[in-house]
């Protein structure tokens, strides 16, 4: 019996990209089918449902795309953390660790109000640097961070652990060794 394709089963896997060695986990593959993306959003937000949450924390760039139609799903507002220099507000900013390299998010500074519940959305976890500084950005605004979702953990890198070890609960919705 044909069993119905799985959110990892639309995700692509492109080679050395975008350094030799890495191999990318490319989610356009699954945006761009409609019913992958239905499944993909739904499942994301499903441990959230009848849990208060007041804004949902986008990560840039393919974070925006799942946190606005997550945001829009469960009647949030969405909030986007950016890299360095892309927003035109006043910001706070918080250094991290890529996989590959290092970089500076950044959030706007009355983007969350202090005592506000924050859902942190991204599209892949690796080693947690980049929700790392998030929920350190929303906790600096005086969030609380309710959880961290995404649609791909690679367990290797341990970012599951990073994000844990500072407190909120990890939600992913498959694996890549
Ligand atoms: C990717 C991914 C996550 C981050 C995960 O974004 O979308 O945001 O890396 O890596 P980490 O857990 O090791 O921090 P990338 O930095 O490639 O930025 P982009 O979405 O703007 O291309
Ligand atoms: N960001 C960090 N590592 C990645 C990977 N292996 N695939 C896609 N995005 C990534």
């Amino acid at each position: 019996m044909n069993r119905q394709k799985s959110v990892k089963d639309y995700i692509r896997t492109i080679v050395d990209f975008p350094h030799e060695g890495i191999l990318f986990r490319d989610v356009t593959t699954l945006f761009a089918d409609a019913r992958g993306f239905r499944i993909c959003v739904d499942q994301l937000l499903s441990p959230y449902a009848g849990i208060p949450i007041d804004k949902v924390v986008g990560l840039e760039a393919r974070g925006f795309i799942l946190g606005g139609a997550v945001a829009h799903q469960l009647t949030t507002g969405f909030v986007p953390i950016r890299k360095k220099g892309k927003l035109p507000g006043a910001v706070i900013s918080q250094a991290y660790a890529l996989e590959y390299g290092e970089a500076v998010m950044e959030i706007h500074d009355d983007a969350i109000r202090a005592g506000e519940r924050v859902l942190i959305v991204d599209d892949l976890l690796a080693t947690g640097g980049t929700a790392s500084a998030a929920i350190e950005l929303c906790r600096r605004l005086g969030a609380e961070v309710v959880g961290a979702a995404f649609v791909i953990d690679l367990p290797e890198l341990g970012g599951r652990r990073a994000i844990e070890a500072l407190g909120v609960e990890v939600h992913a919705l498959c694996e890549f060794e």
